[in-house]
C-alpha cells in the first residue's frame, strides 16, 4: 500500500507552520491564509546558519578583540538606489526586492545591472519568468549595454547553483523567487516551503561564494503563492518598490537593512525608456497643484533624511446614508477617523453627518504624525469651503485633546519649502519658537481651535 504523503499547513503571509488547518494565523492574524503543503524533505531542513559553520566551528571572541572590516561596497552611481542600500551594494549580501507585479522590479534591476556591467562588475541575470529574448527586448528599451552581462532563463536552483559556482559572477539577480524550485522538495514553485528553502540555498550561495544576490519577490494578495514577507528574516536587506499603478511615480523603500538605515527612500519615475531618478521629489509631487482651492493643503513630510513637500486633498460633503463614508488614499484610514473625532469634539463641527475623502496627491504613501495638522486643515478647509492663503504650507502632530504637538526635523521641512518659494508656515508653537527663517513667516499654533481663523 502506498504510504500517505505527510502534509503540513503554512501561512502564506508570514510562513507560520501548523499541523492542522486554522482559519486565522496565530502569529500574523491573517484570515484564511493557511495552505496545505507536503512536508519538506529532511535534508532541506538544514539550518541556515550552516553557511558560516561549514568551514570551521565558530568560537566566542572577546568584544574588545573583534576586528572591524569596512564593508566593501560597489557604488552604482544611481544615487536613489545607493542611498536606500545605505551607500552602495555590499559584497556577499542577499537583498530582497519586493513589490506588486508590474511595478518595475525587473526594470530597476536590469538598469542597475547595466550600470554595474559598465563598471566592469560581472553580472548574471537569471529570469524564471521571461525568456532571454524577452529580457533582450526590455534591455533594448533601456538603452545601450556597453559591456556584456550574462543572461539565463532558468528555474531550477540546483542548476543555478552549479552555474554560479562555475562562472563566479560578482552580482546575481534572481527574478523571481516564486518561480524557483529545488528538486528535493515536492511542493510546487511559489509555495511557502519552496520559497523558503530556495532562499536558504541562495543565502548559503551568497555567503559561501561571496556573491551579492538580488532576489525579486512579488507581493501577492491572493492565490497560493508565498509573499516576500516569508523571507524577510532570512535576507540582509529588504527593499520594497511601491507606487500607484495610475501614476508613474515609484518609491524604493528599505524595510530592513543590516548595512544601513531603514528610513531612506529613493524616488523614481517610470518613463518609456525605463526608470529615471527623481532628484527633487517636492517639485515633482507639487506639479499641477490647484491654487486657492478649498480642501487642498501643502505639507512637508520627512522620509529618512529627506524632506518632501506633498499635497493633501480632502473632500467633505453631506452624507446620504446613515453611516458616513470615509476613505483615504496614501494615509492610514484609522488616523483620519481619529482626527475627525478630535475635530468633532474639540472644534464643535458636525462631521458625523459628512462623508470624507482624504488623498495624498501623486500616489505617495505616508505614515507620519506630522501629517495630522495638514489633514485637519484640509478637512476644515473643505468643510467650510474656505481655502488656505496662497504659498502656505503646514505640519504638526495633533493629540486627542486637540493640542498641536511639536514634530522632529522641523527646520529641514521649513528650509525645503523656503527653496520652493513658500511664504507662510503653520506649525506647532513649540517648533515655531526655535526655528529661525528669513523668508518664511512662521505661524505657531498650540490647539486645533485656533485653526478656523487661519482660513481666508
Ligand atoms: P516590470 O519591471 O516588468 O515589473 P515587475 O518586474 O515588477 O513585474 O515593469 C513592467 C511595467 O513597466 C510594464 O507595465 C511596462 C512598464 N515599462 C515602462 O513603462 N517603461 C520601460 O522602459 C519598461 C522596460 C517598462
Ligand atoms: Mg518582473
Amino acid at each position: 500500500m502506498a504510504t500517505k504523503q505527510k502534509t503540513v499547513f503554512f501561512c502564506k503571509e508570514c510562513g507560520t507552520e501548523s499541523a492542522k488547518w486554522l482559519g486565522q494565523c496565530p502569529s500574523c492574524r491573517a484570515w484564511d491564509s493557511m495552505v496545505e503543503e507536503p512536508v519538506a524533505a529532511k535534508k532541506a531542513k538544514a539550518p541556515i546558519s550552516e553557511a558560516g559553520r561549514s568551514v570551521r566551528r565558530a568560537m566566542p571572541e572577546k568584544l574588545s578583540e573583534v576586528q572591524i572590516h569596512n564593508d566593501s561596497r560597489i557604488v552604482t552611481g544611481v544615487d536613489e538606489f545607493d542611498r536606500v542600500l545605505g551607500g552602495g551594494i555590499v559584497d556577499a549580501s542577499l537583498v530582497l526586492v519586493g513589490g506588486d507585479p508590474g511595478i518595475g522590479k525587473s526594470t530597476l534591476l536590469l538598469q542597475v545591472c547595466r550600470i554595474l556591467a559598465d563598471k566592469g562588475v560581472s553580472v548574471l541575470y537569471i529570469s524564471g519568468e521571461e525568456s532571454v529574448q524577452q529580457i533582450k527586448l526590455r534591455a533594448d528599451r533601456l538603452g545601450d549595454f556597453g559591456r556584456d552581462m550574462l543572461l539565463m532563463s532558468e528555474t531550477s536552483l540546483d542548476n543555478i547553483e552549479e552555474i554560479v559556482i562555475e562562472k563566479k559572477p560578482d552580482v546575481v539577480v534572481i527574478d523571481s523567487i516564486q518561480t524557483m524550485y529545488r528538486e528535493d522538495i515536492s511542493a510546487s514553485p511559489g509555495s511557502v516551503s519552496q520559497v523558503r528553502e530556495t532562499t536558504g540555498s541562495l543565502l548559503r550561495l551568497a555567503k559561501g561564494q561571496g556573491v551579492t544576490i538580488f532576489i525579486v519577490g512579488h507581493v501577492t494578495k491572493e492565490g497560493v503563492v508565498a509573499g516576500p514577507r516569508v523571507l524577510e528574516h532570512m535576507v540582509d536587506t529588504v527593499l520594497y518598490f511601491e507606487g500607484d499603478n495610475s501614476s508613474d511615480y515609484r518609491v524604493l523603500r528599505a524595510v530592513k537593512n543590516r548595512f544601513g538605515s531603514t528610513n531612506e527612500v529613493g524616488v523614481f519615475e517610470m518613463c518609456s525608456d525605463g526608470l529615471h531618478e527623481v532628484r527633487n521629489p517636492s517639485e515633482y509631487m507639487l506639479a499641477g497643484t490647484p491654487v486657492g482651492e478649498p480642501g487642498s493643503v501643502i505639507t512637508a513630510t520627512v522620509e529618512g533624511t529627506r524632506p518632501i513637500l506633498l499635497e493633501i486633498q480632502a473632500l467633505c460633503c453631506q452624507t446620504s446614508f446613515n453611516l458616513p463614508r470615509r476613505t483615504s488614499v496614501g494615509i492610514d484610514f484609522n488616523r483620519i477617523n481619529l482626527l475627525m473625532a478630535v475635530m468633532e469634539k474639540r472644534m464643535g463641527l458636525k462631521l458625523s453627518f459628512c462623508d470624507a475623502y482624504v488623498n495624498v496627491a501623486g500616489g505617495m504613501k505616508v505614515n507620519e504624525p506630522a501629517l495630522d495638522l495638514p489633514i485637519v486643515l484640509a478637512l476644515l478647509s473643505s468643510y467650510t469651503n474656505k481655502p488656505l492663503p496662497e504659498k502656505t504650507f503646514c505640519f504638526g502632530e495633533i493629540g486627542l485633546t486637540g493640542e498641536v504637538r511639536g514634530v522632529s526635523q522641523a527646520e529641514q521641512r521649513v528650509s525645503e519649502a523656503e527653496q520652493l518659494g513658500y511664504e507662510y508656515c503653520i506649525l506647532p508653537k513649540v517648533n515655531a519658537k526655535i526655528i529661525k527663517s528669513k523668508s518664511i513667516k512662521l505661524i505657531g499654533v498650540s490647539h486645533v481651535n485656533e485653526l478656523s481663523r487661519l482660513l481666508k
